[in-house]
Formats: C-alpha cells, sequence, structure tokens
C-alpha cells in the first residue's frame, strides 16, 4: 500500500470543521486499502497569529515544503482585522502560494443535477454545467513590485499595486490550460484587457503564439474579463476551460461558484511545476470559499468543497483518479438523496450539519 504525507492547515473559521470531515475520510480510505496517509497539522492565519504572532511559522513552511501535498482549510475574520498587514491571515495562504511556488490554481465550478435549484440562475442556465477555471496564482498585481502606500507630504497618500508578467508566466499557465482541455471538450477562452493593460496586450499575444506553435488542436478563444464575468451569468456553459491572471481568476471563480448553488461547493488545487526528476509537483488544496466567521462553530458549514479538495489531491497528487472518482461520486449520490447543509437548501426541508453531511457522504462511499 502506498504511503502518502499529508499536512493538514486547517485555519481559521469553518476551516477546522469541514477539516474535521477530511480527517474523517482519510480515515475511511486508509481503511478500505485505498493508500496509507500520514497526516502532520500545522497553524496558518490568525490560528498562527495568536500562537506566533505570525500568519504562518517557519516551521510550519518547512513541513508544507516537506510533504506530499498540503490541505488547506479557510484564513481570516474580524478577530485580525487590526493586526499588521504583512501578518494579516491571508499572508499566510499568499507565502505557501509563493514559496511553494504553486502557479497554477484549478477551480472547477460543475452543478450537480440535485442542485440545480440551489442556484439563483435559473435551472437550464446551469444544470449540467462543467466549467474549469485555470487561475494564474503567483504573480499579477497579488505579488508585483513596488507595492506600498507613500505619503505625498501634501497631505495626499497614493497606494500602488502593480500588474506585472513575464512571457514564461503567461506560457507555463497556458499549457497547464490547453493540457487540461485536451482531455474535456477540447476549448481554452483566454480572458484579461487588453484594452487598456499591457500585461493584458502580453497576456494575449503570448496565449496565441503557444497555441500557434504547440496547441492548434485546441479551440481557442478571447474573452475581456468584464465581458467574460457577463457572459458567465448569462450562459455559462459555452466555457471549458477558461484561462485567466490573479486577480480577474479570483473574481471570476467567485462568480462560477455561486453557479453550483453556493460558495461551500467549489474545490481548488494549486500546483506547482512537475519535477522531472521525481515526476512530483507541489500542491495544496483549498476550497475556494473563505472562513465565514458569521457561521464558525455553529456546525452549519458545508464540508463539501473541502472534500472535494482532497478528492483533487487524491487524483493530482497521488494518482488515484479511481478513489477521487467514489469520492464525487459519493458526494453526487448524497446530494441526490436530498441531503443539505444549510447554504445549499432551497425548499422547506431541514438542514443537516456539517458533520452528518460528512458522515453522509462517507457512507455512500463504495469501494
Ligand atoms: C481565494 C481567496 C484568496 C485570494 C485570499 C484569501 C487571499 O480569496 O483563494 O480566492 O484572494 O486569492
Ligand atoms: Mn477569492
Amino acid at each position: 500500500m502506498n504511503s502518502y504525507k499529508l499536512l493538514l492547515l486547517p485555519g481559521d473559521g469553518i476551516g477546522p470543521e469541514v477539516m474535521a470531515e477530511v480527517e474523517k475520510m482519510l480515515a475511511r480510505l486508509t481503511e478500505m486499502g485505498v493508500a496509507r496517509f500520514e497526516t502532520e497539522r500545522g497553524l496558518v492565519g490568525g490560528a498562527a497569529y495568536d500562537a506566533h504572532g505570525q500568519a504562518i511559522s517557519e516551521s510550519d513552511m518547512a513541513l508544507a515544503m516537506a510533504a506530499d501535498a498540503v490541505l488547506f482549510g479557510a484564513v481570516g475574520g474580524p478577530k485580525w482585522d487590526g493586526v499588521p498587514y504583512e501578518v494579516r491571515p491571508e499572508a499566510g495562504l499568499l507565502r505557501l502560494r509563493k514559496d511553494l511556488a504553486l502557479f497554477a490554481n484549478l477551480r472547477p465550478a460543475i452543478c450537480y443535477p440535485a442542485l440545480a435549484e440551489a442556484s439563483s440562475l435559473k435551472r437550464e442556465i446551469v444544470e449540467g454545467l462543467d466549467i474549469m477555471i485555470v487561475r494564474e496564482l503567483t504573480g499579477g498585481v497579488y505579488f508585483g513590485e513596488p507595492k506600498q502606500i507613500i505619503d505625498l507630504g501634501n497631505g495626499q497618500k497614493r497606494g500602488i499595486d502593480t500588474q506585472v508578467y513575464d512571457t514564461y508566466e503567461i506560457e507555463r499557465i497556458g499549457r497547464v490550460a490547453f493540457e487540461l482541455a485536451r482531455k474535456r471538450r477540447n476549448k481554452v477562452t483566454s480572458s484579461e484587457k487588453r484594452n487598456v493593460m499591457k500585461s493584458g496586450v502580453l497576456w494575449h499575444e503570448t496565449i496565441v503564439a503557444l497555441h500557434r506553435r504547440d496547441y492548434a488542436d485546441v479551440t481557442l478563444e478571447h474573452q475581456l474579463a468584464d465581458s467574460l464575468a457577463m457572459q458567465l451569468v448569462r450562459w455559462p456553459k459555452q466555457f471549458d476551460v477558461i484561462v485567466t491572471d490573479n486577480l480577474f481568476g479570483d473574481m471570476l471563480s467567485d462568480i462560477a461558484a455561486m453557479l453550483t448553488g453556493s460558495l461551500g461547493m467549489l474545490p481548488s488545487a494549486s500546483l506547482g511545476e512537475v519535477d522531472k526528476a521525481t515526476d512530483k509537483r507541489r500542491a495544496l488544496y483549498e476550497p475556494v470559499h473563505g472562513s465565514a466567521p458569521d457561521i464558525a462553530g455553529k456546525g452549519m458549514a458545508n464540508p463539501i468543497a473541502m472534500i472535494g479538495s482532497l478528492a483533487m489531491c487524491l487524483r493530482y497528487s497521488f494518482g488515484l483518479g479511481d478513489a477521487a472518482d467514489a469520492v464525487d461520486a459519493a458526494i453526487s449520490a448524497t446530494l441526490a438523496a436530498g441531503l443539505r447543509t444549510a447554504d445549499i437548501k432551497s425548499d422547506a426541508r431541514e438542514a443537516i450539519s456539517t458533520s452528518a453531511m460528512g458522515d453522509a457522504i462517507i457512507a455512500r462511499l463504495k469501494a
């Protein structure tokens, strides 16, 4: 039986509650003989700040570097609103992304048939939806320098962020998108704002050249990011793979999440480059949703995005595609059976708790 080392970083808010369901699932998968999962736990976000004044400690960073994969819950909350910018909860997540070089963020948005009612859009618009947003994750305005607020000395200040992309960053995320499309419906939509941004002009010409050179068999379309946002709510089924930069990807994936019924449904994978020598890649898996401080500790959170993130980990980090399919099928069967947490409840039926949802999914897991 293969053995894998996982670092669990539950974080803040509902993070620990949804991570608890993943731990139950890991125990079950081990029992079923899928693989052996060794888990270690670390602190990130506000939890790490409270413990040692940093958004993630050096020792937890070292654990993340050494793990086969990292499972991440959520960070942030009003409790840490006043902490210095450098150690705010989000800084822990951004450091993990940057230092582990997790440049490719895969955010699949799938609308389960049973959930079409939970979406705020009409059934025919979202039913059967299956799109993949590929978001660049280690560049752009999130990390560009200078990034500062300067005092102009005349009673005015100036806030500066820098949107910057080099050719290689655009090329490598483009490759991820084209490769994924080949295994899906063979279509990529690339998105930027080349009508106002130089980085958008470079993004567009780099993707066009890469397509011509290596991926001419894939259908390629381009859409300005604002127009893509509109198309995502107008007729999302026109898309297969969407590739875009860090900031646009952040916003567009929140829209895509709501198409599926709830932000509580969307998993994600953040992947590094494959190491040619070991054939391995660094990876972190996290739900797209945040820490939801308003419902934290109440046992109300939907664990599906977190469990779905574990399924992505099985698929992309461990090559356990069958086990990943089994987890996804168990989620689907649980929803088809009518079980709902509060966020996806669309009629009068009782909402079930986080742990009841986790148990229901585990109970439907087939060998
Ligand atoms: C996300 C989140 C993060 C981001 C925050 C928590 C820094 O919104 O993963 O989408 O902006 O990337
Ligand atoms: Mn986001």
